[in-house]
Parts: structure tokens; C-alpha cells; sequence
């Protein structure tokens, strides 16, 4: 049995004041829920805040990305040791709009992948296709690459600590979440070929959660499909009331 894992990807979105306000008001619609592990992945200017607001808690911090190297001249990069010493248990690597907007590969994905293993971060992969990818018949090409790529040399002990998020690039931001089904095909896929670069045991054990797109309305039905262990939730993250409510219907899901 997997724990539910529900991350809000705050983008770069919130002030140290509105972070910190909005981790006050989360931290008390918590108290009661423990069948979840709830992160939130602050802006780098707010994380140091964000963790001391809910320190004492069980919500965790995120960072939205790191540089592989553990310091070196690399003019506006955070390193894995600086994101947890800021009091970060959790990082997000390969998010699509780092990809599509930075040039992120999968070969830079796999060393940001062993920086944070190294640092005792639990990292986040996301992985997902384009819609022209998916029209095109191309999306499980796509998930192999990604998967095989990104993954690439994960020791077995650490494969059971990785997340891995299936963000279908189309239901970003756009309103339109992948139906459950979809997901489920899409993470039942995913697990399999976790197995294929690592090892069953540790496919069964990853958590493979899903975002884009998810809301209060639709988190429930997502959930409840067997290999959807969770949601990175972008927009709906950003008010403590709705991402709380997409918390309470996953953790619902798993008993
Ligand atoms: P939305 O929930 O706004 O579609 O964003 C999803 C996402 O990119 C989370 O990382």
C-alpha cells in the first residue's frame, strides 16, 4: 500500500508575506489528515520562511528545482545542500515548463536526480508528453525516454524515496485534466517501465502521482484509479482552501 503523496507547485507565485500567510491558514487545515504526505514547493525566496511557518508539521517543503553541482560559479542557481539546510525534505526535477521553457534534458534530469538523492532530498521527476506527441501516437515513446533517461543509475534503495509525476504537457494550466482512465494508462505504463530501469519491487513501491489540471472537482476521480498515488497540483495550489480539499479526497482514496 502506497502513501498518498500531494505536492501544490506554487510556480512563481507568493511573496514571503503571502507564503507565509497562506502556510498559517494550510498548516491548521492539516492537523487533522494523516493518511497523506503533503508537500508545497514555495518560490526559492519564500522556502526558508515557508518551512520555519510550518515547522512542527506534518506538511513538508519543496524546492521547484536545483542545479546538479553542490556549489561552483552558476550565476543564479541553488544547490540540493542549500534546499535542505533552507529546510526543504523535497525538490521538483524536470518539471515540463523547465523543459520546454529552459532547455532541461533528460540527461540533466538524471544528475539533479542523483544531486538530490546525495543531499537526502526525496525528488519529484515529472515526466509527460505534448499533445502533438500524444496525437501523433508517440506518447509511450516519450514516457520510455523520459523514464529511462531520467532514471538512469538509481540505486534500489533509493528507487522506494522517488516520486514520480506524470504531467501530461496538454492539461497544464489549460483546464483540462487527462480523464482517470488516461492517467491510469498512462502511470500503469510509467510503473512498468520503472520496473524495466530498476527493479519490480521498487516500481511498487514509487509513487506515481499525477497533475495537471486537478481540482477540487476531479481529484477524487483520479485518485481512485489504482496506480494514482497522489497529484501535483499547480493553480488549485494556491489557495490553502482548495489544495487542502484535493488533500482530503486523496487521503480518502487510500482507505
Ligand atoms: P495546473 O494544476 O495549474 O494545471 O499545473 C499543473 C502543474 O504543472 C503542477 O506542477
Amino acid at each position: 500500500m502506497r502513501t498518498p503523496f500531494v505536492a501544490a507547485n506554487w510556480k512563481m507565485h507568493k511573496t514571503v508575506a503571502e507564503a507565509t500567510a497562506y502556510a498559517a491558514a494550510f498548516r491548521a487545515r492539516m492537523e487533522t489528515i494523516r493518511a497523506a504526505e503533503v508537500v508545497v514547493a514555495p518560490p526559492f525566496t519564500a522556502l526558508h520562511a515557508v518551512a520555519a511557518a510550518l515547522d512542527g508539521s506534518p506538511v513538508g517543503v519543496a524546492g521547484q528545482n536545483l542545479h546538479s553541482a553542490p556549489q561552483g560559479a552558476y550565476t543564479g542557481e541553488v544547490s540540493a545542500g542549500m534546499l535542505r539546510e533552507a529546510g526543504a525534505g523535497y525538490v521538483i526535477i524536470g518539471h515540463s515548463e523547465r523543459r520546454q521553457l529552459f532547455g532541461e534534458t533528460d540527461a540533466g534530469v538524471n544528475a539533479k536526480l542523483h544531486a538530490a538523492l546525495g543531499a537526502g532530498l526525496v525528488p519529484i521527476v515529472c515526466v509527460g508528453e505534448t499533445l502533438d506527441e500524444r496525437d501523433s501516437g508517440r506518447m509511450f515513446q516519450v514516457l520510455n525516454r523520459q523514464i529511462a533517461g531520467g532514471l538512469a543509475d538509481v540505486e534500489l534503495e533509493a528507487a522506494g524515496s522517488v516520486v514520480v509525476a506524470y504531467e501530461p504537457v496538454w492539461a497544464i494550466g489549460t483546464g483540462r485534466n487527462a480523464l482517470p482512465a488516461q492517467a491510469q494508462e498512462a502511470h500503469a505504463h510509467i510503473r512498468q517501465r520503472i520496473a524495466r530501469a530498476l527493479d519490480a519491487d521498487g516500481a511498487a513501491a514509487c509513487r506515481i502521482i499525477y497533475g495537471g489540471s486537478v481540482k477540487p472537482a476531479n481529484a477524487g476521480a483520479l485518485a481512485a484509479e489504482p496506480d494514482v498515488d497522489g497529484a501535483l497540483v499547480g493553480g488549485a495550489g494556491l489557495d490553502p482552501d482548495s489544495f487542502a480539499e484535493i488533500v482530503a479526497q486523496n487521503a480518502a482514496a487510500a482507505v
